[in-house]
């Protein structure tokens, strides 16, 4: 594969079996692979009425008369926060949804009847300001748990919500509220982290500056700092719910219905607001978590320790598990703070079972060292989980050798904000694994590695990831841009999705995911446009240009590194490198940062005048430069090169 920027995978040839113990009481078995191979429409639709509670049964399955636009179950009528809440009230509304726990600390014990509670309440809330079935709610909170109870609220009356990421800068909610004009904005005073506060409020008021739709922000006290409320518009949450009574008739929804938006990056500077409806994304949530997770919802435990900002927090912290009557961690904090062991200890003391969190969080926990969970009884856990980014096999083994107790199988899950779900992965009770592939898709799901031509390519080859059949959680569109939606995803190769990612697959059928191969770079787990950052940095009244390519970093597998050229009449100060810094950080978010800016009188561009990032990811990755005779001003690359090389050494 040309130009993938990707390290070349080393023969991998460790080969874990699913212990039989494991197998043997395992909810996902190898006969669902067939069911889905003979008719996998039908497969869908069985998990469909099966673990989802209808208000009217779907007759159909997939509606495919006007592709890319593909339709599931577009008869059937279904409430998600009922299936989620009031189904699982008479007979074990006692049971714990979420353990909680507070960074500094502080902890939250809460069943599903209070749960429930909570989201009638807020829900009944919002109809009283006048939120009603189609109207958008923004959200930009930090890990509470009015986070969850403000998101099955939307979903109980209809009201499609949009989660900000609580690390996302004031400008970041600017684009993303006017984009799908939404009428309320919920956020907390504001958030720890490490201790301190993240000014979520003062944020919003920044942003509501620019924000005309809005007509009300809601505030959780969280943090009791100081935060100017504007009469009439801004209301406190508890002064919202004091007098809300505990139910709220859910709204009806037919499955095709807009349950949530979320932003992700493109190639673009804009982000694209990926669309989720009701019935299919419910569907793919509930099945895969049960499959993958193994879910036994009187015993486990389990714990997704990612943030509600991103789709796995979506999926696997609110909708999938709550839907599966699941008793879950839910983690407010960092994972160092106040020291490297707080995952291990929360796991220790909650008994947690099953445990799922990202490769760039592995890698930290390896550099901290296997002393911290040392510290810890970790044996409750019974299978653990990785997401976001191709794990490499030595992190693999890490996490197998010290988190896992002896043999406990790694489910390494492939899918995207855009798949709504898992989509490649093992089945823990039948998948032999390798560390470091996903290893196959799931059942119903259908992917093909292929070439530049869209031909699969032979056992052994490697080429670009396209999944060949609709599936039930699939994005619908993107939120306002049906065109962006086909030519993005369904263009490049006519009648199949187009994931961007690279991928091999090997002699025994199983995928090796390498990565992006548009100019999309994937910093711990998230992925981060090119585009986007270069635009922050050009807005800079100092910068004339800027190119910005991710290279590879043993922490977050990929940091950005900016190359910036400056309007004449500045100087290229350290002073200066810093402002850039915190200028991204102040556009986009911190998560946005740029690791490493150089400064360089010119890039290096073809003679149409395309920046050539190929060779700036060459001298990031400190490689051999690749060839740069198309280039209409070669000398620029020593030049930038040595730069690069003098930064180094500084370091
Ligand atoms: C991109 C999607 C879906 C949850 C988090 C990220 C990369 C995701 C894996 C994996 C290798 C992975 C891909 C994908 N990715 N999971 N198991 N192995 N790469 O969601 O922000 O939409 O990013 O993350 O490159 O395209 P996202």
């Amino acid at each position: 594969m040309a130009d993938s920027g990707i390290e070349n995978l080393l023969q991998e040839d460790r080969l874990f079996p699913p212990p039989r113990e494991f197998s043997e009481q395992a909810v996902g078995t190898a006969d669902l692979y067939e069911e889905a191979d003979a008719d996998y429409i039908a497969y869908w639709t069985r998990q469909a009425k099966e673990r989802i509670t209808w208000y009217k049964e779907p007759t159909e399955g997939l509606d495919d008369s006007n592709p890319p636009f593909f339709k599931w179950f577009s008869d059937g009528e279904l409430n998600i926060s009922y299936n989620c809440l009031d189904r699982h009230l008479e007979t074990g509304g006692d049971k714990v949804a979420y353990h909680w726990v507070g960074e500094p600390g502080d902890t939250r014990t809460i069943t599903y009847t209070e749960l429930s509670d909570e989201v009638n309440r807020f829900a009944n809330g919002l109809r009283s300001l006048g939120v009603v079935k189609g109207d958008r709610v923004a959200i930009y909170m930090g890990m509470v748990p009015e986070l969850p109870v403000a998101m099955l609220a939307c979903a109980r009356i209809g009201a499609p919500h949009s989660v900000i990421f609580g690390g996302f800068s004031a400008d970041s909610i600017i684009d993303r509220v006017n984009d799908q004009g939404a009428k309320v904005l919920i956020t907390c005073d504001g958030a720890w982290r490490r201790g301190s506060v993240v000014p979520l409020k003062d944020n919003c008021d920044r942003a509501m500056e620019e924000t005309p739709t809005i007509e009300h922000c809601l505030v959780v006290k969280r943090i009791e700092n100081d935060v100017s409320m504007v009469d009439g518009r801004d209301i406190w949450w508890h002064d919202l719910v004091e007098h809300q009574p505990t139910e709220c008739e859910p709204e009806v929804m037919n499955a095709e219905d807009l349950l949530y938006i979320l932003y992700t990056s493109g190639t673009t500077a804009k982000p694209k607001g990926i669309m989720h409806t009701t019935g299919g994304y419910l569907t793919g949530a509930v099945t895969t978590h049960a499959l993958v997770f193994d879910i036994k919802p009187d015993s486990d435990v389990y714990w997704c320790a990612a943030d509600i900002g991103w789709v796995t927090g979506h999926t696997y912290i609110v909708y999938g598990p709550l839907a599966n009557h699941t008793t879950s961690i839910m983690y407010e904090g960092t994972p160092d703070y106040p020291d490297k062991d707080r995952l291990w200890s929360i796991i220790e003391e909650y008994g947690v079972t099953i445990f799922y969190t990202a490769p760039t969080a592995i890698r930290a926990f390896m550099k901290w060292g296997e002393q911290y969970p040392q510290r810890h009884d970790l044996s409750s856990l019974r299978l653990l989980g990785t997401v976001g980014e191709p794990i490499n096999p030595s992190a693999w083994m890490w996490y197998h050798d010290h988190i896992g107790p002896q043999d406990c199988p790694i489910v390494d899950t492939w899918w995207q904000t855009e798949t709504g779900a898992i989509m490649i992965s093992p089945l823990p009770g039948v998948t032999a694994t390798k560390p470091g592939s996903a290893t196959k898709p799931l059942p119903g799901i259908s992917a093909s590695v292929v070439d530049v031509e869209g031909h699969p390519v032979p056992l052994g080859g490697g080429g670009y990831l396209t999944i060949t059949q609709p599936w039930p959680a699939m994005l619908r569109s993107i939120y306002g841009d049906d065109e962006r939606y086909v030519s993005t995803y369904w263009s490049r190769y006519p009648g199949v999705y187009f994931a961007g990612d690279g991928a091999k697959i090997d002699e025994d059928g199983y995928l090796w995911i390498l990565g992006r191969v548009d100019d999309v770079m994937n910093v711990s787990g998230h992925r981060i446009s090119t585009m986007e950052v270069e635009s922050a940095l050009v807005s800079h009244p100092s910068v004339a240009e800027a190119a910005v390519v991710g290279a590879a970093d043993e922490l977050t597998g990929q940091a950005i590194a900016a190359f910036v050229t400056l309007v004449g009449s500045f100087e290229e100060t350290d002073g200066l490198l810093e402002e850039l810094r915190s200028h991204v950080a102040s556009k986009i978010g911190a998560i946005a940062k740029p690791k490493t800016i150089i400064f360089t009188p010119d890039l290096p561009k073809t003679r149409s005048g395309k920046i050539m990032r190929r060779l700036l990811r060459d001298i990031s990755d400190n490689r051999v430069l690749g060839d740069v005779t198309t280039l209409a001003n070669s000398e620029i690359v020593q030049a930038i090169a040595d730069q690069a090389e003098a930064y180094r050494d500084d370091d």
